[in-house]
């Protein structure tokens, strides 16, 4: 949750028309050139991503983020992104998210005060035999953790990689927050349902398949979710399948493992743009993901029939925060020499969380 101090959008912002934003966008792109850099994510509205210098995944706007020397960064995401761009550059360089509201819920279900009473009951329980991983979409908190304890981050176009190398340092593995991403990517290795348990931080209990004991286990999952992905379901699949069995369909791993085990095909989305990319035309795909991402497939890709997999998906709501008005407010701002929202994670927590952020970076 992200608790600093809200500052309210001017009205003048919301009084403006479209073309005076995007010309002040402009203005301010030109005056500070190669020294402003606008990172977007794939799920940014399109009025906003029109603006990126850069759009990518997780892991690739990490990378992005490490490797330029801009002196500020406005990053067009949501919160945990810019923490981990601000990690990942100089103390000399300036991270700030144009909505400080731009959160994510999933990052929201794991504490570090959860997180460190899991692993004192679960150590316990399992001794010495555990390594933390954590979805990049988790607080610097949490990475710190990881990193303290050996561990990594992982994004969802590395999580198969990093959970390989995970049980080649310890026995079993930790993975927050994500119970989707994290049973998803384990099953692709071989890694039977049998072999992982759920950790609930809010009973503080380990649920096991039936017939199963804690000696078997090899993944534990953190009993977090996206409630975007959530919306997708297996009925939705064969629905289309009944309706339209050349339909494809695509799925991000953040979603329900029975959907992900229906579904053609699943990957970060990245790899959802790739495959897309490379269909021939004509061919007619049916997308489990965050809503603004489809539609700009369906707009780049006419040759090819894209809808969402759920005909009344929303976009993701924080994601969404960030919109022309705040894009242009912040910007206005930089200008004048203020750094709104500037997003930086204390030394003592980011030297740790760089550790497990580093740890990924070197490993893909
Ligand atoms: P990607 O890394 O696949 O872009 O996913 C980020 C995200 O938040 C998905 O909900
Ligand atoms: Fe977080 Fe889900 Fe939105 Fe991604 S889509 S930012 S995981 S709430």
């Amino acid at each position: 949750m992200v608790t600093a101090q809200l500052n309210r959008l001017p009205k003048e912002y919301r009084q403006m028309t479209s073309n005076e934003k995007m010309a002040r966008i402009q203005k301010t792109k030109a005056h500070f050139g190669s020294d402003l850099l606008i990172p977007g994510h794939h799920y940014q509205r399109e009025d906003v991503i029109q603006f990126a210098d850069f759009t990518g995944d997780s892991l690739q706007l990490a990378q992005m983020c490490e490797q330029n020397t801009a002196s500020f960064i406005v990053f067009c995401g949501v919160h945990f992104m810019a923490e981990t761009a601000d990690m990942l550059t100089t103390s000399s360089q300036r991270v700030m998210l144009p909505d400080l509201q731009a959160g994510c819920s999933m990052a929201d279900m794991a504490s570090i005060s959860q997180t460190n009473r899991a692993w004192e009951e679960l150590t316990d329980l399992f001794g010495d035999t555990i390594l933390p991983l954590t979805y990049v979409n988790s607080t610097a908190a949490i990475k710190a953790f990881c990193g303290r304890h050996g561990g990594a981050c992982v994004t969802s176009s590395n999580a198969a990689q990093m959970i390989q190398w995970a049980l080649t340092q310890k026995e079993r593995l930790l993975f927050l927050p994500d119970q989707h991403l994290g049973r998803n990517t384990a099953a692709k290795l071989g890694i039977s349902l049998r072999e992982m348990a759920v950790w609930d931080p809010i009973s503080h209990r380990l649920e096991l398949e039936e017939g199963t004991s804690p000696d078997h286990i090899r993944v534990i999952l953190w009993k977090g979710h996206c409630s975007v992905h959530e919306k997708f379901t297996v009925g939705q699949i064969q629905e289309l399948r009944e309706k339209e069995p050349q339909t494809q369909v695509i799925v991000h791993p953040e979603c329900p493992y029975d959907v992900v085990q229906a579904a053609d095909e699943a990957g970060s989305t990245h790899h959802i743009i790739e495959t897309i990319k490379a269909a021939p035309p004509g061919t007619s795909w049916a997308v489990g993901t965050e809503m603004n991402l489809v539609k700009r497939l369906a707009l780049t890709h006419s040759d090819k029939r894209i809808v969402s997999l759920n005909e009344n998906m929303c976009p993701c709501l924080t994601m969404n925060r960030i919109d022309l008005e705040h894009l242009t407010w912040t910007l206005d701002l930089l200008r004048e020499g203020e750094y709104q929202y500037e997003i930086k994670v204390k030394e003592e927590v980011a030297v740790e969380a760089r550790l497990a952020l580093e740890r990924m970076l070197t490993h893909v």
